[in-house]
């Protein structure tokens, strides 16, 4: 077939056509999918590359094999013309509403895996092109019902994904129950089948599966025109050339036009160096065929530059087939395994080599492919103007920056040369390590170093050890400008019969040498993985030539298997350590209630399919009204300045800008509002000083929000200190100068005995002691948003996506000067909360409003994440200082502190947080306690609630406190805990008027439930065992209480029945993914129940929850604190009961009358005798009954790595009691995903800032939540269904927040595992006794455990084991 040449973009999504002649290339395809189709199921959550929200399937064609190629992609990082004659798979192209969703909706559905659904459709999207590509395999059939994928295989597919809500247990769940190895008696807690069923029941029950799911129909239209396409207009030019020929004639072309030209390949470079600066032209090099070769032959392999990461991966494992020499297909194999763990799945498909080496060779990216290939002597073809040379890899890296008319064509790993291997000499062998220390294992996250060693080694002929024959020591992304190689340390092993005592002259000289620059964070760290990687590559060999002979490098994982290093041990004699092969496993114990059916009942959530297609409506996602406006954010760069004057960069063609708005926009009778609440206001915008780094200046409003983003980017600010004092920007200067927020009365918590008497009961006291706690940010997946639209008679409805929207829609009206019922705010679901849209929201929603008012025009504003992160404000740091007395027993009598809290500029609601503190550090019994808690006013951003705000580090400092009273005994910690557990009197003592009644108090059955559950006990004998047999690895088991007071708030809820008997429900509570819209959809159906007519059972599926409209519904709080959903139950629930009592008479009418009754004719019958169907209420939790605390405990084990600090987290074990349940799936989502924003808080997010306040990390490069491959590898949860509790809302307890503070089990731990580890390292130095006394930073990072373990444990171990092997030994 003769192809068409394209005279314009054509290109397909989810069937449908595109035909576009005027495109600006620097579109993303993400851009013109959310603002110009209807397809906005692609959601931006990063921007970068980084989260997987806009996760879509590239279908091409390829005309010389007729195949389609099918591969998954970031949509927000892959350029509109670049996917010319593809096809687009979205989620709603998968499957949908209206045509019925795919099984992978109904199933992620069922497992109860989305909660506020924002990431949910890249998930899907993700596993849909795995499960595409493995039914292309030549795999058997698999089982009907299965895909031919395994099980590590799905699970694999979202470990690149990120997931701020479930905790992932449940989406890998549901991902693995497509494959064909699963058990699926191994699947978690789903809706589909019943406890007892047999397997084959179960299958059935799944919503089916098979092949035909998965044809993606690649368009006709697409296969009969030519794949690349050049489009020209007066401003930009896209141009795909087919030859190098016509590459030179574009770039000549360019030259004499001085057009601003770019290469690309396919752009995922942008999510890291995103340069705001506009290009005329760009050039796709993908269209020239020498580019994306690839070329095998006895002399290697030679990748063209445009050459997929992916299609790279597979071809070096292609070559394991092959008949290249072993050692070879050995490293070819090795590089690949390497190259998977590089960013993730989607963004390796399309991320070509060529351009990662050009990104480290021209900006000094840390790339994992330079290094590695830098190890294995490769080669690279370039091509300057006309000129063309073949450079080694290291010529290249160090070369000045590539020019712009430079081209790489090719890179090529040489095969090792016979004489250098296995003809020549015998018994030498290659050996190939590559190393790569990162905060995620599997990827998705760069590394803080990376190395790749490749030897040649042989047995020594004149005694029983290795020697070293030649080497190249590759290091980078370490800070510094490219990867290197220690070529001193290289010369210096050369030919040497490696003992311990040359391997620590290696490890001292690679320490020396391996310098990171001088701002390099971790710098000591990155060093000493340096020391460590070497030193575990050339460990094993020492004094063991058979491993050579043995031909150890056909099995080349064994390296580190060699006795001395441990491992093969761990595995062998730690029978309950099998690796498991996939990363997640759980087991979940819950009861479904009956008595309120369906209350009770793990119902799936409400609109869940919906969220997964990605038809479920966010802010972003409604259509823009017509002249829709666009804003962002200008903020402070300055702590505390005088703001002179705002410009926007005069050189940037700005001309869709319309204005920018700040505090002199605020019109006549508006005030400068940018939130208020009961405990204060803070502005809009700033008014002549700005406060903090971060402080809204002013917004860019313009055309598109990209324009307005760039226009804010290049806001030029005038800034002044004249006359200005310092600013404060440490808590303990904001207690020198007197600036502390004042707490209202009722926010005082209340201390509890005498502390003095408790000291002077105490054996022991620990004095003065410090801990420090800094933030996190809360990572929604959605940033802030808003969108506000202008009505007659100066009116505006806005759309929020808020917590809070009765705040917003106060402050709009105060802010404008308008009355309130000018006003209506709009919410219908926020893509994550976390307390991070309860008030910063309302300054979202404000601004927009503010400028939509002096506009005229619709204004929409959706914050990128870089401006989200640093405005956010997150968790509040603080300091705190300790004095504990207590007896030898570890009974402890009197604790005192003293804790300074960095509140931020504006007092938000940081109120709350010394109370929330307090409640959960009383969960011991103290005996006394005392305190003094200052919330300190700083020129920080203010700091905000965040999923129990002061509760978690509450929770935490007991525990610190626990720990180092325990360390101080030198007793074991958990006896230390339960003798400080309450008893019912002490709880009273503590917990006033929360405590509740005796047989509420469910800790001490909790704790001794969990000992079974978890098998704490034996694995404590476990973890010792570990610790004394192994050397490299060190674990730590922990156990530990939780408790938690909430407190219910007024709410208010309205239900009406419409006459065909739907009914529809309006709450003041916000769905924010913690299900509180399936709750209250349950309560609903069972409080209308009580009509007790025909056919009620099925009133469950005519319940709808809608969206929360300010003037539909007055009164409707805040949504936070964990009870927002109780409360709308119960208000939900009083309105039912009114409908009911209206009903009930006319009900006995009818019965007598005919029979029996249903539900229908009952509501036509209501209606033909006007009865009033629509009831609202207000509910107002009695003061006495409206707090109460929530038990829960957690056993956590974690192993790290000595030479890493990597830890991971083995097993997690919870019980928690929810009383009865109102859904206990939802309820087991709330606690899964819970305790893994936790575990971020305590293992992960780093939430850096510089001394003036500005934080440092700005996206998904730096700011690492937890990922699939960090979550815990087997996570057990327990649903303690406990007795009635009369004065909860049918016996329901709280879910959202408790949770996270059990994740400090980990962290507790780790610690264990590190005392271990600071064991050991001191007995090598002969130094015995404890050292456990040490703190551990939160988070406990990979270079804070590090730390602990020594910078220096290899070179301790190795000085230890020279002295104890004595010095004659052939081996030192
Ligand atoms: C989220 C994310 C995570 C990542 N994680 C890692 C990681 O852990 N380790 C790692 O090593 N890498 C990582 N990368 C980098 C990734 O490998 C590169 O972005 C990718 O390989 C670049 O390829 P590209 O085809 O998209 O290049 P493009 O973005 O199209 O181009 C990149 C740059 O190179 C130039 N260029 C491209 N090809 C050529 C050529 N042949 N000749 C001359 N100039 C050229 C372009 O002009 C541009 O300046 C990550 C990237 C992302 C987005
Ligand atoms: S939005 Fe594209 S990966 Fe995050
Ligand atoms: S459900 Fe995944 S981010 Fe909310």
């Amino acid at each position: 077939m003769e192809l068409k040449t394209p005279t314009s973009l054509v290109f397909g999504v989810n069937g449908e056509r595109f035909e576009l002649s005027n495109v600006d290339p620097s579109t993303t395809l993400l851009e013109f999918l959310r603002t110009h189709t209807s397809f906005k199921s692609v959601k931006l959550g990063c921007g970068e590359g980084g989260c997987g929200a806009c996760v879509v399937l590239i279908s091409k064609y390829d005309p010389v094999h007729d195949r389609v190629e099918d591969f998954t992609a970031s949509s927000c990082l892959t350029l509109l013309c670049s996917i010319h004659g593809c096809s687009i798979t979205t989620s709603e192209g998968i499957g949908n509403s209206k045509d019925g969703f795919h099984p992978i909706h109904e199933r992620i559905a069922g497992f109860h895996a989305t909660q506020c659904g924002f990431c949910t459709p890249g998930m899907c999207v993700s596993l849909y092109g795995t499960l595409v590509n493995a039914e292309k395999t030549n795999r058997p059939e698999p089982p009907p019902g299965f895909s031919k994928v395994s099980a590590s295989e799905a699970e694999m597919a979202i470990a690149g994904n990120l997931c701020r809500c479930t905790g992932y247990r449940p989406i890998a769940d549901a991902c693995k129950s497509f494959a064909a190895d699963v058990d699926i008696e191994d699947l978690g807690f789903n809706s589909f089948w019943r406890k007892g069923e047999s397997k084959d029941l179960k299958l059935s029950r799944l919503p089916q599966y098979d092949q035909n799911h998965n044809n993606v129909r690649f368009p006709l239209f697409l296969k009969e025109i030519k794949p690349f396409v050049s489009l020209a207009s007066e401003e930009h030019g896209w141009y795909c050339p087919t030859s190098l020929k016509e590459l030179q004639g574009l770039f000549a072309l360019n030259h004499a036009n001085e057009t601003r030209m770019k290469l690309v390949v396919s752009n995922t470079g942008m999510g890291y160096y995103k340069d705001n600066e506009g290009y005329d032209v760009y050039i796709d090099l993908r269209g020239i065929s020498e580019l994306s070769m690839i070329r095998k032959d006895r002399t290697g392999i030679e990748f063209g530059a445009t050459v997929t990461i992916s299609k790279a991966i597979e071809t070096l494992k292609e070559e394991s087939r092959g008949d290249f020499l072993s050692d070879y297909v050995m490293i070819l194999k090795k590089i690949a395994e390497h190259m998977n763990k590089i960013a993730s799945g989607f963004i390796r498909n399309t991320a070509s080599v060529g351009g990662n080496l050009v990104m480290a060779q021209r900006h000094h990216f840390p790339s994992d492919i330079a290094t590695i290939l830098l190890a294995v002597d490769s080669m690279v073809h370039i091509m300057t103007g006309t000129q063309f040379e073949w450079l080694t890899l290291e010529e290249f890296l160090e070369r000045p920056p590539l020019s712009l008319d430079s081209v790489l064509l090719s890179i090529k790993v040489p095969s090792l040369k016979l004489s250098e291997s296995e003809s020549s000499e015998p018994r030498g062998r290659f050996l190939l390590e590559t190393y790569r220390a990162s905060p995620r294992p599997l990827g998705n996250a760069l590394p803080y170093l990376n190395a790749a060693f490749l030897a040649k080694v042989s047995p020594c002929k004149d005694s029983d050890g290795t020697v070293i024959d030649t080497c190249r020591l590759s290091f980078g992304a370490y800070g510094t400008k490219h990867a290197m190689r220690a070529k001193y340390v290289e010369e210096f092993i050369a030919g040497k019969l490696l003992s311990a005592r040359i391997l620590y002259d290696v490890v001292n000289l690679i320490t020396a040498t391996i310098v990171p620059k001088d701002d390099t964070s971790h710098a000591a760290y990155r060093s000493s993985l340096a020391a460590g990687f070497i030193f575990q590559f050339f460990n094993p060999l020492i004094g063991n030539p058979e491993r050579i002979t043995n031909g150890y490098l056909n099995e080349h994982t064994n390296l580190s298997s060699v006795k001395d290093f441990g491992l093969t041990e761990n595995r062998k004699q730690v029978h309950h350590d099998k690796t498991p092969a996939l990363l997640s496993s759980g087991k979940q114990v819950l009861e479904a209630g009956t008595e309120y059916q369906p209350i009770g009942e793990p119902v799936i959530k409400s609109g869940a399919a919906l969220q997964a297609s990605g038809e479920a409506v966010f802010v972003d996602d409604i259509p823009s009204p017509k002249n829709c406006l666009h804003g962002t954010y200008i903020y402070s760069a300055k702590p505390l300045a005088r703001i002179k004057s705002i410009k926007l960069s005069p050189e940037l063609k700005l001309d869709g800008v319309r204005g920018i708005i700040s505090s002199k926009d605020i019109p006549n009778g508006g005030q400068n509002s940018g939130s208020k609440s009961s405990f204060g206001e803070e502005p809009l915008f700033a008014e002549e000083i700005a406060k903090c780094v971060g402080d809204r200046l002013a917004i860019v409003v313009a055309d598109t929000q990209k324009l307005a983003d760039m226009a804010a980017n290049s806001a030029i600010v005038d800034y002044s200190l004249e006359n200005l004092e310092p600013p404060i920007l440490s808590v303990e200067d904001a207690v020198k100068r007197s600036s502390i927020f004042q707490l209202p009365p009722f926010f005082v918590p209340s201390q509890v005995g005498d502390v003095s008497k408790g000291m002077a009961k105490a054996d022991h006291k620990i004095l003065s002691a410090e801990l420090k706690l800094g933030s996190q940010y809360y990572f929604y997946m959605e940033t802030q948003t808003a969108l506000a639209v202008p009505d007659e008679d100066n009116c505006i409805v806005v759309y929020s996506s808020s917590q809070s929207p009765e705040y917003v829609h106060a402050n709009i009206a105060r802010c404008l000067g308008i009355p309130a019922n000018n006003v209506r705010v709009i919410t219908r679901r926020v893509g994550g909360g976390f307390g991070g849209k309860s008030l910063r929201s309302v300054t979202c929603a404000t601004s927009c409003a503010l400028a939509a008012h002096k506009l005229r025009h619709p204004v929409r504003m959706y914050l990128n994440r870089k401006t989200d992160m640093i405005m956010a404000g997150g968790r509040h740091p603080m300091k705190i200082t300790y004095s504990v007395g207590f007896k030898n027993d570890g009974k402890i009598t009197a604790l005192e502190l003293e804790i300074l809290v960095n509140a931020g500029i504006y007092v938000d609601c940081s109120p709350i947080i010394p109370r929330n503190m307090i409640g959960a550090l009383k969960k011991y019994d103290w005996g006394a306690l005392s305190f003094d808690i200052k919330l300190c006013r700083t020129n920080h951003p203010s700091r905000a609630a965040m999923r129990a705000p002061g509760d978690v580090q509450g929770s935490y400092i007991a525990e610190a406190i626990i720990e180092k009273v325990a360390a101080t005994l030198e007793m074991d910690v958990d006896s230390v805990r339960s003798i400080n557990l309450h008893t019912y009197t002490s709880l009273k003592a503590f917990y006033e008027d929360s405590c509740g009644e005796p047989h509420e108090y469910t800790m001490p059955l909790i704790w001794s439930k969990l000992n079974a559950f978890a098998n704490y006990e034996v694995r404590v004998e476990m973890v010792k065992e570990f610790n004394r047999t192994n050397t490299w690895k060190k674990r730590g088991i922990s156990r530990v209480p939780v408790m938690y007071e909430v407190t219910q708030r007024a709410t208010t809820g309205k239900v009406s029945i419409f006459s065909d008997g739907s009914v529809v429900a309006e709450v003041g509570g916000i769905e924010l993914g913690q299900g509180l819209w399936t709750k209250v959809k349950q309560m609903v159906a069972f409080a209308l129940g009580a009509v007790k007519c025909d056919g009620i059972d099925g009133l469950l599926d005519k319940v709808r929850v809608v969206q929360s409209d300010t003037v539909s519904l007055i009164q409707g709080g805040l949504t936070a604190g964990s009870t927002t959903s109780e409360s709308s139950c119960e208000a939900a629930r009083l309105s039912c009961d009114i409908l009911v009592e209206r009903l009930k008479p006319l009900k006995e009418k009818l019965q007598k009358e005919m029979g029996s009754v249903n539900w229908e004719t009952l509501i036509i019958q209501a209606y033909a005798q006007s009865v009033n169907l629509s009831a609202s209420s207000f509910y107002v939790p009695s003061t006495n009954s409206s707090r109460y605390i929530n038990y829960g405990a957690a056993v956590s084990e974690v192993e790290i790595d000595l030479v890493t600090g990597e830890t991971r987290c083995l097993q997690t074990d919870i019980i928690y009691d929810c009383g009865q349940s109102l859904n206990p799936a939802v309820d087991l989502g709330q606690i899964e995903g819970s305790f893994i924003q936790g575990l971020g808080f305590f293992m992960l997010e780093e939430y850096e800032t510089n001394l003036d306040g500005l934080v440092l990390v700005d996206g998904t490069w730096n700011y690492k939540i937890p990922t699939l491959d960090t979550i815990p590898q087997k996570f057990n949860v327990q649903i303690l269904n406990s007795e009635h509790h009369p004065q909860r809302v049918l016996s329901s307890k709280a879910s959202g927040e408790p949770p996270l503070l059990l994740a400090v089990s980990v962290h507790c731990a780790t610690r264990a595992a590190a005392k271990e580890a600071k064991k050991q390292l001191l007995s090598w130095s002969n130094l015995d006794g404890p050292d456990s006394t040490f703190q551990l930073e939160v988070p406990a990072t990979m270079p804070v455990l590090k730390q602990l373990c020594g910078l220096d444990i290899v070179q301790t171990y190795l000085k230890w084991k020279m002295g104890s092997m004595g010095r004659n030994s052939n081996h030192l």
